[in-house]
């Protein structure tokens, strides 16, 4: 259950479920990896992990989405793939993790499904609604960091990453693909500020991981419930 400032007591023993989303270029896996590592420094256990995988079923068919098989399967199954990889993700990472008072941080999750295939692979909102139902139930987020750069800043940053590796199934879609995925990241957060916090991701990493951690001890942190976090 998600409130903007939840209570020890409320949320006592369950670990804190934070995903990340974002385009292209958009810095997710940096600002995990910092985010992880300042939770570290304050005591709480968090573990990193990512969509579409993050589970030894899932990767098999992340490797299938990415290598591009599941366009040619078409947008209903190919969403039935990602939601397949979700629910192993869930069952046999995430849920036990949050169980044992573990913090998750995950690189995407289901906004991503939202966006990718909804939005911009209109899917019908009744398909998403249902297989979400069957896969995560109830399982959300307690925050939803969406990470926001212009796509032509997005574009440039995964280029020089990617180097001279081919492009990946999405990262080779059109540049009005990339702003309307944008769009809809925006929508997202604007339709949902409880759950959501969109960051402005063009300015220095570190600039973006003090925001980020502004939030969570906005969101999570008070003297009772872990006094290193709340003066951090
Ligand atoms: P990845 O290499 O992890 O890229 P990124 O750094 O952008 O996260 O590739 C994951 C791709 O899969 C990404 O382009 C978004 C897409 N995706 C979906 O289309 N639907 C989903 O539900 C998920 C989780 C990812």
């Amino acid at each position: 259950m998600t409130t903007a400032q939840p209570s020890a007591k409320a949320t006592a023993g369950r670990g804190r479920f934070i995903s990340f989303e974002g385009g292209e270029g958009s810095g997710k896996s940096t600002q995990i990896k910092i985010l992880a590592e300042r939770l570290a420094g304050v005591k709480l256990h968090a573990i990193v992990t990512r969509e579409p995988g993050g589970s030894p079923g899932a990767e098999i068919i992340r490797h299938l989405v990415l290598s591009g098989m599941g366009k040619l399967l078409g947008p209903d199954a190919e969403t039935l793939l990602f939601a397949a990889a979700r629910d192993d993700h869930a069952r046999t990472v995430i849920e036990p993790a949050l169980k044992q008072g573990t913090w998750v941080l995950s690189d995407r999750f289901s906004d991503s499904t939202r966006v990718y295939q909804g939005a911009l692979g209109h899917v019908a909102p009744g398909i998403l609604n249902a297989m979400q139902r069957v896969t995560i139930g109830d399982l959300k987020p307690d925050l939803t960091v969406i990470l926001d750069v212009p796509v032509e800043v997005g574009l440039q940053r995964a280029a020089a990453r990617r180097g001279t590796a081919a492009a990946d199934r999405f990262e080779s879609e059109d540049v009005d693909f990339h702003q309307q995925l944008r769009d809809a990241y925006r929508r997202i957060a604007a339709n949902e500020p409880e759950r959501c916090v969109l960051i402005d991701a063009t300015e220095e990493p570190a600039k973006v991981a003090a925001n980020i951690w502004s939030v969570l001890r906005d969101r999570f942190f008070t003297t009772s419930t872990n006094s290193a976090a709340a003066s951090a």
